[in-house]
């Protein structure tokens, strides 16, 4: 893509000679005839190279820079200077804001045209190695919560054991009071869920340690979820759609973005329950510089006081929980896996979005910059 570079010079014949020697260049200028008004266009242009003379009525080039700065953090900088004035802003090249400079008048606009190429070269390097140190640091972040969820259920599942073996064992006594009996069934009951639980948080933390950031196709990340589901969606006679877009790359965690669509295409077979015909549509696509990965059902729906509820961790209406008479009571869920998902959708730098309509169905999409 194209660069974008900002001129700042007061005189109008200096701007000119930049025009007319960068016509047959492949960049977007823009001109500003004073830093005032230069300062306007940094947040709108997002300009990745600014070039400002030195010397300017008002506002002078290195305040100017290092005012722009403070606005964007990303842009290379350079001034224009008299050979003479070079001594006097030596001091000021190399800091933050200032790159270099280059000798005003030029000898050759090839010269200026050379500078402004290396400018580029340099913010797109600086760019790759701040994209590579982000992702890394994402990695290491979802490792280091991964590692902890490991632990902590790993001394929960050990508790649990603990109590489910002695729940166990007090039931083999044939001698115990019926209502003792009840109680400790319930108690086993309490211990299956502590379980489950165990088991999504171990499958979250298994994939957050197990996968880096990679670029990868979002499409092939949703045909392997829906292959991990198919043989549950056949056996319930669930119809599934898919309509997969061929260029939709992302740099995900494969195997966390993977769990997440699960997770959407689980609650949508279970959203689905009673309905007929009940129907699934798995979607992949690009929208801009986004992918997208959708899950749409003709399900129950979420009602409205409920659709940010639904991320909150431990909410399920699965299960034990379910309303009464409602066919969610035949599924069971804790409640973790869209708490779960927002986490990673975060770590994505993406989001979740839900449409939902009672008795219609819904849709969930998990919307993240494309690589
Ligand atoms: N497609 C959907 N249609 C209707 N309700 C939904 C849908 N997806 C999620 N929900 C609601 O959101 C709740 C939370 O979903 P979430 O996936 O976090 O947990 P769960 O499915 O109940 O349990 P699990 O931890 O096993 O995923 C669900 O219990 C359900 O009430
Ligand atoms: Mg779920």
């Amino acid at each position: 893509m194209a660069h974008t570079v900002l001129f700042v010079d007061d005189n109008p014949v200096i701007l000119k000679t930049i025009a007319l020697a960068f016509a047959g260049e492949d960049y977007n200028i823009l001109y500003a005839g004073s830093g005032e008004q230069a300062l306007t266009m940094i947040s709108a242009e997002a300009p990745q190279v600014i070039v400002s003379d030195l010397r300017m009525s008002g506002m002078d080039g290195l305040e100017f820079l290092r005012r722009a700065r403070r606005i964007n953090s990303s842009f290379i900088g350079m001034i224009f200077t008299a050979y003479l004035e070079v001594d006097s802003i030596m001091g000021a090249v190399g800091d933050d804001a200032i790159w270099r400079y280059i000798v005003k008048p030029w000898q050759d606009s090839r010269e200026l045209i050379l500078a402004v190429r290396n400018a580029g070269q340099f913010y797109d390097a600086l760019a790759a190695q701040r994209k590579a140190r982000e992702l890394f640091d994402r990695s290491e972040r979802l490792s280091a919560l991964g590692s902890l969820v490991a632990g902590i259920s790993h001394q929960f599942n050990n508790i649990n054991v603990g109590v489910f073996g002695y729940v166990q064992m007090s039931l083999a006594n044939k001698a115990l009071p019926a209502e003792v009996r009840d109680h400790l069934e319930n108690v086993k009951l309490f211990t299956k869920r502590g379980s489950e639980i165990v088991k999504e948080l171990a499958a979250f933390s298994d994939q957050s340690k197990q996968w880096g950031f990679t670029s990868v196709c979002l499409s092939e990340t949703a045909m392997d979820a829906l292959a991990v589901c198919a043989k549950a969606l056949a056996a319930d006679g669930v119809e599934v759609e898919t309509r997969f877009a061929e260029t939709c790359d992302a740099v995900i965690n494969y195997g966390l973005v993977k769990q997440m669509i699960v997770n959407f295409i689980t609650n949508a077979q279970h959203a689905t329950l009673g309905r007929v015909p009940r129907k699934i549509m798995v979607e992949t696509g690009r929208r801009d510089d986004h992918v997208y990965v959708k899950v749409i059902d003709n399900g129950c729906g979420i009602p409205d006081g409920y659709q940010k509820k639904i991320f909150d961790p431990f909410f399920t209406t699965k299960g034990a929980q379910a309303a009464p008479g409602s066919m969610q009571g035949k599924v069971s869920g804790v409640g973790l896996g869209l708490s779960l998902s927002q986490t990673v959708a975060t770590a994505h730098n993406g989001e979740i979005s839900v449409k939902s309509a009672i008795d219609e169905g819904s849709e969930f999409t998990f919307l993240l910059p494309a690589a």
